[in-house]
């Protein structure tokens, strides 16, 4: 979503500016804005579409001065266009803002401010922040104050970096719901949404809490609480190295993100099992069998990719450690009024630890007295530092809108905690446990294996790239697997997908099957293979073409389907993160087939921070 920088400091702000935008630019966003403080006067240049557009017409008209914002907008109240780009200024251009999040009491402060004599210009929500901090500093408050008043006005979230015609070396940052961080540096000082955006100046940064307020100079960083008392922060050290957020000599980052799982998966094994292999080390969290034996219910709650990775986890520990879970999209959870208190164990499940729907969802079961598990991947985010416990997943950063290498690490971190109950409440044998164990000290060199075999996959991808509708079936856990492959076909590749219950084709769906229907069919699950293959037969009988990802040796399969993708053999309950694989590198392929912008696809975003 929307992408928030700023700079104070001793060089030219701009292109500062411009490159942490760019590395924002994975976050999605549909028009781009700077501010800078030049010559007496605080200077706007922005633009619909990308940050190209925005170099361009910088290049046309530069811009220069030592303090500045910057923005990259997803639009939300009001269409991608000049006017709804921000920065936002006040009326007579005194106040500059940039803002992440959404104002939800905006309406009522514009008609307060329009009957004061203001003249809003743009549709955006924003807009009605820089009016407002402008009244109140020209009511005689000083600019923190006009703020502090403001922030405690103003309803919804936000992230929002403003600076002020009468204060050129000052720049303020505040915070409620929507992530928002400070890099520390030498005569210079940042702020940004999200960490890539400051990496290539410095490693140190302050993890801004909600309803804090920071005032930035090129010296000196003050942080107040919401009684504006100055309070000391800890700092917070980034260990990602630089080529983390780079693309390394791959065509996109998510090409590159796809070819890191086998590290991936083996630095979320590292260190997981027990050295005397009598169970699974969750990192420092217990959950231990009196604990588990305390928890009356567990709910995996989740949105997207992650939340598919929740139902792996829900399918497994139901299976494997016989306890009933509620698997629940985080969007939906808190409006059923779900039945939680002390005995509830709730495992969110988040790669960016910001997700609006999920953070919220969080905080409800926290407020009604839950235990919280987070499952995340972005260390020292909300989410991770508002969990009870935290399972970091060590994805590193996830820059490709399509979430690839952060479901592999959640759903290890599935494998992992489901063995982990399994064996406190002996509901497996410790030879079990130990063939299981050894299947997924395997796993990398397997996913490994799958990938050395992307040019049969692009092959599918020329043969299959002209078909109209694409069905994704499976039972069992292949059809969660189905569900994600599915999801990422409709993101990157923009290609009307759906994914089915194999049993449940015949209940409507079969209906939709003609010839340019393609059906991916998963087998991997041996005991559902027949069942499953039943249910190709009958999408064959009505003409449309089926690839299959079935599992190596199982060659029965090839009598049925047009194409088999075959994955190594492995035990049954890993087979959903090798099937994903072929299914990430088919949507890669037919994305770029089809000339869609696979890291920064249409509409989307990397981290969803607005409801
Ligand atoms: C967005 C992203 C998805 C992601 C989902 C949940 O929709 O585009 O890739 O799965 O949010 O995000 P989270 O950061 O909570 O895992």
């Amino acid at each position: 979503m929307c992408g928030v920088v700023g700079y104070v400091g001793k060089n030219n702000a701009i292109p500062i500016l411009i490159n942490g935008l760019s590395k924002l630019e994975y976050r999605g966003y549909d028009s781009a804005g700077v501010a800078v403080f030049d010559c007496g006067k605080i200077k706007i240049c922005k633009t619909k579409g990308r940050i190209q557009n925005l170099q361009d017409k910088l290049f046309v008209n530069p811009l220069k001065g030592k303090i500045g914002i910057g923005h990259t907008r997803w639009a939300t109240h009001g269409i991608p266009s000049y006017r709804n780009a921000h920065p936002q200024f006040s009326d007579d251009s005194k106040i500059a803002v940039v803002h992440n999040g959404i104002i939800e009491n905006y309406m009522a402060i514009k008609e307060e401010l329009e009957q004061k004599g203001y003249n809003f210009i743009s549709e955006t929500d924003t807009e009605s922040v820089a009016h407002l901090i402008d009244y109140y500093y020209k009511s005689g408050m000083d600019i923190l104050d006009a703020v502090f008043k403001t922030v405690e006005r103003i309803e919804g979230s936000y992230a929002l970096g403003i600076i002020c015609r009468d204060f050129p070396n000052q720049l303020i940052a505040a915070r409620k719901d929507s992530p928002l961080v400070i890099g520390i540096g030498k005569e210079e000082n940042f702020i940004a949404s999200d960490m890539p955006a400051i990496l290539n100046y410095t490693r140190d940064v302050y993890l801004i809490d909600d309803n804090e307020v920071a005032l930035l100079t090129a010296d000196e960083i003050k942080i107040f609480d919401q009684n504006k008392n100055e309070i000391k922060k800890e700092v917070f050290k980034v260990d990602w190295d630089i080529e983390a957020a780079e693309k390394s000599g791959y065509d996109h980052f998510m090409l590159k993100e796809i070819f890191e799982q086998p590290k991936v998966v083996k630095e979320n094994l590292s260190r997981r099992f027990k050295e005397d292999d009598s169970g699974v080390q969750l990192d420092t969290i217990k959950l231990d069998k009196k604990e588990l034996l305390d928890i009356g219910q567990i709910y995996i709650v989740a949105c997207g990719t992650a939340y598919y990775a929740g139902l792996v986890g829900k399918y497994l520990i139901e299976r494997v450690a016989r306890i009933p879970v509620n698997s629940e999209l985080a969007s939906e959870f808190r409006y059923k009024q779900p039945l939680i208190d002390e005995k509830t164990l709730v495992i969110v499940v988040s790669q960016s630890g910001e997700t609006a729907d999920t953070l919220a969802a969080m905080r409800l079961a926290k407020a009604n007295g839950a235990r919280v598990l987070g499952v995340v991947n972005a260390v020292g985010s909300s989410i991770a530092r508002e969990a009870d416990d935290v399972l970091y997943t060590l994805a590193g950063p996830e820059i490709a809108v399509a979430s690839t290498k952060a479901f592999s690490a959640q759903v290890t971190a599935m494998f992992l905690l489901t063995l982990h109950i399994a064996m406190e409440l002996d509901k497996i044998s410790h030879d079990e446990f130990l063939t299981i164990k050894n299947e997924m000290e395997n796993l990398p060199s397997l996913v490994n294996n799958i990938l050395t075999k992307a040019p049969v996959i692009k092959r599918f991808m020329q043969k299959y790239i002209n078909s109209k509708n694409v069905f994704y079936i499976g039972r069992g856990l292949d059809y969660i697997v189905s569900m994600e492959g599915s999801l990422k076909l409709k993101e990157i590749a923009y290609l009307h997908s759906e994914p089915y219950a194999a049993g449940e084709l015949k209940h409507g769906p079969i209906a939709l099957i003609e010839e340019s229907t393609l059906v991916i069919g998963v087998v991997t699950q041996e005991e559902l293979f027949e069942k499953t293959v039943s249910n190709i037969r009958e999408v064959k009988a009505r003409g449309a073409k089926v690839l299959a990802i079935a599992m190596k040796g199982n060659r029965e399969i090839e009598k049925y389907a047009d194409d088999v993708f075959y994955i190594p053999r492995t035990h049954w309950m890993l087979a959903p993160l090798l099937a994903n694989i072929p299914q990430q590198l088919f949507a890669y392929y037919v994305a770029l087939g089809l000339g869609n912008d696979v890291d920064k696809p249409r509409n989307l975003a990397k981290s969803v921070t607005v409801e």
